[in-house]
């Protein structure tokens, strides 16, 4: 560990993406890129702090703070990950940037694309380094999976893309000031997890970078219970293909379906697998080879080894941005965050979903 570059993380809440986060970090790792130092907690509460330190980093020993300005403004500190609910990533962003510290924020990115253009101007103004934490794009998986559908181009021609995020909430059963429930927290199954299929149909479909990447033509729709907005079905449409994506995600789904995405081309398909859509472990690839009535289909499975839940692969990337003096991520440009926030935007204005901070 002690020849590699050493990054040290203040990690803003204790909440649920925080501990996931903090354990991955800490993880004893042989190919480890970069030394991870839990330096500081924020917290509503100091005693929370005290308790997650404990419980999930208890080898180091980080300063406990009852506020998050407090780790914005410790020197010792590398890098600020923000893991409050999306209605606060923009506050907590500028807060940061003001006091000059790097960022790693949870997506979605903030509740709107107009937050999230406010943000990016105020670290383009202080030359601040800001990175939206969408992981799966920092997956070897997705990295291999793109290079065979856009390179070696496995399955012919993509011309349609499945992804969906189902889970079971059970919105009525939850408290009113549940981050899933109150509407003023950004509660809503698109930004919570249909931004992960919005992914999976934007890095097939589009073999640019992100920085290159098309803006394409939406069609959508969604439903409401109890004013939060449960089911959404989005069809995307690449003007320069003609490809199409068939985005959805519930908050409805009584037991845990494990569909992922499914990517199609004129010589076969992909199924992407996994536990879940933001942790995919497989895929398998089905080409059709030869014609006519000899033709036949060949299977192909890649495995990609579970190591923690694989946080650590946009922390890396994070600190290694950070120590080489970068401002953006090349995965996650902000230029991308930005399309991203448009694109679901657009489709909450189509769905009828709006948010008080859109006017
Ligand atoms: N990348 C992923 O796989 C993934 C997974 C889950 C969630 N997320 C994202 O991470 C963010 C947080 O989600 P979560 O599931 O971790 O939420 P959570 O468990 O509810 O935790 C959110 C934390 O934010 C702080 N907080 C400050 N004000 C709050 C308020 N008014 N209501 C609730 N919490 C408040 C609290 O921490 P303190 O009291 O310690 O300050 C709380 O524990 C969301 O943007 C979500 O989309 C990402």
């Amino acid at each position: 560990m002690s020849e590699l570059p050493s990054i040290r993380w203040g990690i803003i809440t204790t909440g649920l993406i925080s501990q996931w986060f903090v354990e991955d970090l800490v993880l004893d790792r042989p190919d480890a890129k970069v030394n991870h130092i839990i330096q500081a907690i924020g917290s509503s509460a100091l005693e929370k702090g005290n308790q997650f330190a404990a419980k999930y980093c208890p080898q180091s020993s980080p300063t406990i703070y009852g506020s998050y300005e407090e780790v914005y403004n410790d020197p010792a500190v590398d890098v600020v990950y923000i893991g409050t609910p999306h209605s606060f990533h923009k506050q907590n962003c500028l807060d940061a940037i003001r006091a000059g510290k790097p960022i790693l924020c949870e997506k979605a990115f903030t509740l709107n694309a107009a937050e999230a253009r406010e943000v990016l101007a105020a670290a383009a103004e202080k030359n601040v380094y800001v990175h939206e934490a969408m992981w799966l794009r920092h997956r070897p998986l997705v990295h291999e999976l793109r290079r065979l559908l856009h390179e070696e181009k496995v399955i012919g021609d993509v011309f349609r893309t499945f992804a969906d995020f189902a889970l079971n909430l059970d919105i009525p059963s939850l408290p009113p000031t549940s981050r899933y429930r109150d509407p003023a927290l950004g509660a809503g199954s698109l930004l919570d997890i249909g931004i992960y299929s919005l992914t999976w149909a934007m890095l097939t479909l589009d073999p640019g970078s992100p920085a290159s990447s098309e803006l394409p033509r939406i069609s959508a729709s969604q439903t409401h219970l109890h004013g939060v907005e449960v089911t959404s079905s989005v069809l995307l449409k690449y003007a320069s293909s003609g490809r199409q994506g068939i985005v959805t995600s519930t908050t409805m789904q009584p037991v845990d379906p494990v569909h992922i995405a499914q990517i199609q081309g004129t010589k076969g398909y992909i199924n992407v697998e996994g536990p879940t859509p933001s942790m995919p472990l497989s895929f398998t690839v089905y080409e059709r080879v030869g014609g006519g009535s000899s033709a036949k289909t060949v299977e192909k499975k890649y495995d990609f080894p579970r190591i923690g839940r694989g946080y650590f692969y946009e922390a890396d990337n994070t600190a290694l941005d950070i120590l080489a003096g970068k401002k953006e991520n090349a995965l996650m440009p902000w230029s991308e965050t930005i399309r991203v926030m448009e694109i679901m935007d657009e489709i909450r204005r189509q769905g009828g979903t709006k948010y008080a901070v859109d006017g």
